[in-house]
């Protein structure tokens, strides 16, 4: 545990499959591997990430993030961290399963229902020097609590998937999350991902993304990559990085990682 304070961030973008859990994952693995002491929290019902790390059964998890949000809901104590904190090698993990697309619903009568996952986070994230939110594809009440958790947002995009309007919108979101709930959250930046160097829409998005918004918004100079091994080891419950450490894919993880590291 090193003794700078501990950083909670949150994977976003309300697009699905633009690379959110693989980049929780991977960034959570290399900063593991750095000597970090890390906890990945899965906060999308379709549970991804859960599966990724080898839950092919979400169903039959005691604890997930959906049971502690609803004890929190409640003003009740979490359990033991033991009950509901899963060890994936160096990595620590709060599971998730379809449950939690209850929650949105569950809170709408709740007083400070933005706050829910915050207070879970505050609570245990002085063990680690790393919390990572992977959230689900949706600016919804599961997004805000995210939000409100964090203290920076790291926002992948896609060529393909790259609509200005769409970050836009999540950009007006944070901003009214910092405006009314959390006025410390940052935007650590945009990160490219699933791009090929032949591909003449990457440039060119890459050059909508810098004009538009490389003045005020830091764009991770690690891009990554598309490998099918991303595909392959996740069948094999693995991080890329583990799984083909040779792979281009690792080689701009680990570099994103110490990007991330040296904010
Ligand atoms: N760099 C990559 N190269 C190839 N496939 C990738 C890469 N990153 C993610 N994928 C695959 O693309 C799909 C969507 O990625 P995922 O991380 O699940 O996105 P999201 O969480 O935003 O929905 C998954 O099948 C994943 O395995
Ligand atoms: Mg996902």
């Amino acid at each position: 545990m090193s003794n700078k304070e501990s950083k909670v961030i949150s994977i976003v973008n309300q697009k699905g499959g633009v690379g959110k859990t693989a980049t929780t994952l991977n960034l959570g693995y290399a900063l593991s591997e750095m000597g970090k002491k890390v906890l990945l929290i899965d906060f999308d019902p379709q549970s991804s990430l859960t599966v990724c790390l080898g839950y092919d059964n979400t169903d039959s998890l005691s604890t997930t993030i959906y049971n502690l949000m609803a004890l929190a809901t409640e003003e009740e104590d979490l359990p033991e961290k033991e009950k509901y904190i899963q060890k994936i090698g160096k990595l620590d993990l709060i599971p998730c399963n379809l449950e939690l697309s209850a929650i949105e619903i569950a809170l709408v009568n709740v007083m400070s229902r933005e706050l829910i996952l915050k207070s879970i986070v505050d609570e245990i994230k002085s063990n680690y020097d790393y919390v990572i939110i992977d959230c689900s594809p949706s600016l919804g009440m599961l997004t805000i609590n995210a939000l409100a958790a964090c203290d920076s947002v790291i926002i992948p995009v896609t060529p393909q998937y790259l609509s200005a309007k769409g970050l836009e919108l999540l950009l007006r979101n944070i901003i009214r999350v910092k405006k009314r709930i959390n006025q410390k959250i940052e935007v650590d930046g945009i990160l490219l991902t699933m791009y090929t160097e032949r591909m003449k829409l990457t440039k060119e998005v890459l050059s909508i993304i810098q004009d538009a918004y490389g003045n005020y918004i830091n764009i991770f100079s690690s891009m990554i990559p598309t490998s099918v091994k991303v595909g392959e080891a996740n069948m094999k419950s693995k991080s890329i990085i583990e799984y083909d450490p040779k792979n281009k894919v690792t080689t701009k993880y680990v570099e994103f990682a110490k990007e991330v590291a040296s904010l």
